[in-house]
């Protein structure tokens, strides 16, 4: 499975990267399933399981979207996509039931749709609370229940996306807050569940990940860009290679004895900077 890990000392050329490591994996018997998996983190995460020769799915809503990335990925494996909402139970199970008709049953699924916009709560009315909590808690849970006569078992492993509002409150963000930390309780809940089938459950908590839609929403302006990049301790954004290394590490046999963990890839950033993006956030709306 691992091939190798060739870790080098860091050089000039590696400037954003404190770290260069060279990892190459071999997913090439795995079927991955990725639900939100048409742009952004989830794009990347699916990108770095195809060039590992795992066969791909990608789940949704914008047909355009799920063309062009099967069409990226079919560069690499066979790749097959699917439109569907993951507010729409029964067009998510269909998604799942038709991708392991056929490549087999799904060995690794990451749950990763969400929708994000920053709003105060006085400022944001029910359906939009209600948008969120749909797509990024009631939607992993869609995921997740219609995917369990699919995974394989034993040995397949379950990636949630979450993000660290889940366990920070921040200002403008109490719809992902409440959402995500539903997600990293399901996430907790189905590692004791599905434990005793050898089945995985573990959450990515993504920092901020430079050229995403959802830090093109959160942070605007290239002044809480910055902000925000000096609140990291690593003193960087995250990429999406970051996220993908995290989620084959995950779905690996190296991590064979993880389940019910919630896993921070944010370059420190949860320990002490979040909060602060909620702050420019209020000013940025009352300015
Ligand atoms: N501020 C306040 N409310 C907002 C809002 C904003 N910026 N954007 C949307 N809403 C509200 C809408 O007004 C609507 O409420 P209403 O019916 O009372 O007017 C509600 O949210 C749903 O909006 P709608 O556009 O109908 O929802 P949708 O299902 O088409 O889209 C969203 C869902 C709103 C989450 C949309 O932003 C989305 O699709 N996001 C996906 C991409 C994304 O967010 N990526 C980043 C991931 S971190
Ligand atoms: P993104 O590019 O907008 O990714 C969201 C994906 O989910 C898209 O493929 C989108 O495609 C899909 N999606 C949205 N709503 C959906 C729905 N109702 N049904 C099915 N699919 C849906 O955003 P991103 O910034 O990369 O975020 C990806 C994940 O990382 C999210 O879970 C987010 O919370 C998390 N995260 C991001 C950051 C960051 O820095 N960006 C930080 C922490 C956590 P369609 O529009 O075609 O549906």
């Amino acid at each position: 499975m691992l091939l190798s890990i060739n870790a080098r000392r860091h050089s000039p050329a590696d400037a954003d990267r404190p770290w260069a490591v060279n990892t190459r994996w071999d997913f090439s018997d795995h079927n991955v399933l990725v639900i939100g998996g048409t742009s952004g983190i989830n794009l990347g995460i699916a990108q770095g399981f195809a060039q590992a020769g795992a066969k791909l799915g990608v789940v949704s809503r914008s047909q355009e979207k799920v063309d062009a990335a099967v069409n990226t990925l079919s560069a690499h494996t066979e790749a097959i996509g699917f439109s569907a909402d993951v507010r729409d139970y029964e067009a998510i199970a269909v998604c799942n039931r038709e991708f392991s008709e056929r490549f087999g049953p799904i060995d690794v699924l990451v749950s990763g749709a969400a929708g994000n916009f920053p709003a105060s709560v006085a400022g944001m009315s029910v359906n939009g609370f209600k948008a969120v909590m749909d797509i990024d808690l009631l939607g992993t849970f869609h995921v997740l229940q219609s995917a369990y006569p699919f995974l394989r078992k034993p040995g397949s492993a379950v990636i949630n996306i979450s993000a660290p509002q889940a366990f920070q409150p921040m200002e403008m963000q109490a719809h992902v807050c409440a959402a995500k930390a539903g997600v990293d309780m399901l996430t907790r809940v189905l590692a004791m569940e599905w434990g005793c089938d050898g089945i995985r459950v573990n959450s990515i908590v993504p920092g901020p990940i430079a050229d995403t839609e959802g830090m093109a929403r959160l942070a605007p302006t290239q002044e809480i860009q910055s902000a925000v990049t000096a609140s990291v301790p690593l003193g960087r954004h995250g990429n999406k290679e970051d996220i993908a290394a995290a989620a084959m590490f995950l779905a690996s046999p190296v991590a064979s004895y993880i389940t019910g963990a919630i896993l921070p890839v944010d370059g420190g950033w949860s320990l002490s900077g979040v909060a602060s993006l909620g702050d420019a956030l209020k000013t940025m709306a009352s300015s």
